[in-house]
């Protein structure tokens, strides 16, 4: 496999908390890893971090002692089990969850020079609609977008997708739909949050797979696990090699929607 000059850097946001950002984070990375790729993970949900508790590890230091205190980003660099490298950030420190847009620039500056040493870098964001989550999004050239079966991820993903593309000019979204019950019901949620991004914002969503809710998940989790090694024939495991396999094909150059001015954008809350 030829390796990649360049990083791709890869945004896992969602509207809603709690919809399987880390998990999926955490996956894609192993997986890729396993592929032969040099990954980074970056944890960029600042004040309540807690990728580094999925993997099992406790790090010495975290992007809290880069941002207040005097370490330097590689210092901070954690290899993984899982294959990859992790940027890990701190919990319950209400500072860094609400850092100002220049610290935010600070820590993007800081990221920048390390992931030239990386293949894919994948950034870990919090939910919602925060500056700080949101300049994480812009941060990355591909920008994926979690959400469940339930109605209210499906707007606040759709909310997430509003503000990126009328604040900030972004037109390429790609969805996965995480514990779905099967192809069929993902499918629906797909169809129906690109249908209202294309009445609403004239844009179309791209669509990288679904993940199945699995039992398989949770389990892996208490096991301090990536899914992908701890249940390899999960259902979900299966799925999220698919997933994986799409957010690598993806190209976004490629897929821009029609473009719709700010002032033709229909802002609309969205019915589910
Ligand atoms: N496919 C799945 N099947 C079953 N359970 C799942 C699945 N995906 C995620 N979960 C469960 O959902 C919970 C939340 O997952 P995760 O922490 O990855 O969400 P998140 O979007 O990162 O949350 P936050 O917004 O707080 O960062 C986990 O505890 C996990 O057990
Ligand atoms: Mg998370």
């Amino acid at each position: 496999m030829t390796l990649l000059t360049r990083p791709i850097v890869t945004a896992i946001a969602s509207g809603k908390g709690g919809v399987g950002k880390t998990v999926i984070a955490a996956n894609l990375a192993a997986w890729l890893a396993e592929q032969g790729y040099r990954v980074l993970v970056v944890d960029c949900d600042l004040g309540l971090a807690n990728m580094d508790i999925l993997l099992g590890i406790t790090p010495a230091h975290t992007l809290k002692d880069v941002v207040f205190g005097d370490k330097t980003i590689h210092e901070i660099i954690t290899p993984t089990d899982a294959g990859f490298d992790l940027i890990p950030a701190c919990s319950g420190v209400k500072e860094m969850g609400q850092l100002i847009y220049e610290k935010v620039q600070l820590v993007k500056d800081t990221l920048e020079p390390v992931f030239s040493q990386y293949d894919q870098v994948l950034l870990d964001t919090g939910a919602g609609i925060s500056e700080v989550v949101l300049q994480f999004n812009l941060f990355a050239q591909k920008n994926i977008i979690v959400l469940n079966r339930e109605p209210t991820s499906l707007t606040d993903a759709y909310a997430v997708i509003k503000v990126m593309s009328q604040r900030f000019g972004r037109r390429t979204f790609a969805i996965v739909v995480n514990s779905a019950r099967d192809e069929k019901e993902a499918n629906r949620l797909f169809t129906h949050i690109n249908t209202v991004c294309k009445e609403f914002l004239g844009l179309s969503v791209d669509y990288l797979g679904y993940i199945v809710h699995d039992d398989a998940v949770p389990r892996s989790i208490m096991r301090r696990s990536v899914l992908i090694h701890d249940a390899p024939d999960s259902r979900a495991t299966k799925r999220c090699a698919a997933v994986a396999r799409a957010v690598v094909d993806w190209d976004p150059s490629t897929c821009y929607g029609p473009a719709v001015s700010p002032g033709q954008s229909r802002s609309g809350h969205v019915a589910v």
